[in-house]
């Protein structure tokens, strides 16, 4: 019986994930968000003393929640997942600090979690075992508000980063872009119901698109939709015009996801290309990104919507992956780190 807390950016969360002796596919209890979004509204975006002060105020009510809702006591929980980084620092101190106490008072084992390792694993929360023999080699893009990283993976939990953005993150694009629109905070989904209203007719780059290698860069385009909006004056107003101009930056963000995605698998030659992370939640994105896979033989598996952003089963579950292989972290060796790179 594991708990998992996540707390690395707006999202205080906490999940328990039950391992039945001999199964392979783990059961999850529970999973229980308390998202900020609506403090960090009035700011336009993640201001990070609030954060933490908000982590702190629920953390306590939203693990007892999920034990709650489990029907699982403290003492029946056998160890802790919880996020260490990347992600804001004060906001992970909150997790982290929670998480060592109870393993402390409860004599429990605990592991330090990565968050874009969660992210990347998040598809493959509650998969039926049949599933999973033909699973590697695969190809996990995971793309969040902080990160855009291709993993190629060779095993469970061996993988290798072969490519990142070397600016903004995509969710970074569709946040910036979004507010440049006013759109209210979180500007992605904001971004994305817009775009669904228009038709994508402007041609916006595509930066990197052929670079050859499995980088991204996305400021670029952010800075291309700045311009534009400046060049078009008060057509910002105009309904339709924001509703293309929302449906161009979003099949430009997609299409690099998906040509570069695409292009590594065929390198790699994966059986299998994941898809996690925030921005996974895109329905354009889903869309193609599994068209273009089906053409290359490849299988599809992008993460349940509410395991896209941020969660903590998909930590509870990257925990349990860890603690079946024994791999634990010692009790003083679990710290926030803020730039934890894969
Ligand atoms: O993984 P996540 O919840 O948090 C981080 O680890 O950063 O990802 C949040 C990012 C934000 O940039 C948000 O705007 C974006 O994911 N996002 C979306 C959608 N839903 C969330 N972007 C595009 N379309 C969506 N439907
Ligand atoms: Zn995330």
């Amino acid at each position: 019986m594991i708990l998992g807390i996540e707390t690395s950016c707006d999202e205080t969360a906490a999940a328990v994930l039950f391992s039945p002796r001999g199964d392979r596919t783990p059961k999850l209890l529970s999973n229980v968000i308390y998202s900020q979004a609506k403090i960090h509204r009035k700011t336009g975006g993640v201001v990070p003393e609030i954060a933490a002060r908000a982590h702190i105020e629920q953390i306590i009510p939203t693990i007892a929640e999920a034990l709650r809702s489990a029907r699982v006591s403290l003492a029946e929980i056998d160890g802790i997942a919880v996020t260490a980084g990347p992600g804001l620092l004060t906001s992970l101190m909150v997790g982290v600090d929670t998480a060592k106490t109870l393993a402390m008072v409860l004599h429990k084992p605990i592991v330090a979690v990565n968050h874009m390792e969660a992210h990347a694993y998040s598809t493959l929360i509650e998969i039926p075992p049949k599933k999973t023999k033909l699973l590697f080699p695969a190809l996990a893009l995971t793309v969040s508000g902080g990160h855009t990283e291709l993993l190629l993976i060779s095993g469970w939990l061996k993988h290798k980063k072969i490519g990142q953005t070397l600016d903004d993150a995509a969710g970074e694009c569709f946040d910036k872009v979004a507010k440049l629109l006013s759109l209210p905070y979180p500007g992605g989904p904001a971004l994305a119901r817009l775009a669904e209203r228009g038709r994508a007719t402007i041609a916006f780059p595509r930066p990197m698109i052929s670079s050859g290698n499995f980088n991204f860069s996305f400021s670029g385009l952010k800075t291309a939709v700045l311009y534009y909006l400046r060049s078009e004056g008060s057509k910002i107003k105009n309904k339709r015009f924001r509703a293309r101009v929302a449906a161009s930056v979003q099949e430009a963000i997609v299409d690099v996801l998906v040509a570069k995605t695409i292009a590594a698998a065929l390198k790699h030659r994966v059986k299998n290309i994941l898809l996690g992370g925030g921005v996974a939640a895109n329905h354009l994105l889903r869309q193609k990104l599994k068209a273009e896979s089906y053409k290359l033989k490849s299988n599809f598996l992008a993460a349940q919507p509410e395991y896209c952003t941020d969660n903590a089963a998909m930590i509870a579950y990257a925990g349990w992956l860890h603690m079946q292989r024994g791999d634990y972290t010692p009790i003083k060796k679990v710290r926030a780190n803020a730039d934890w790179e894969l």
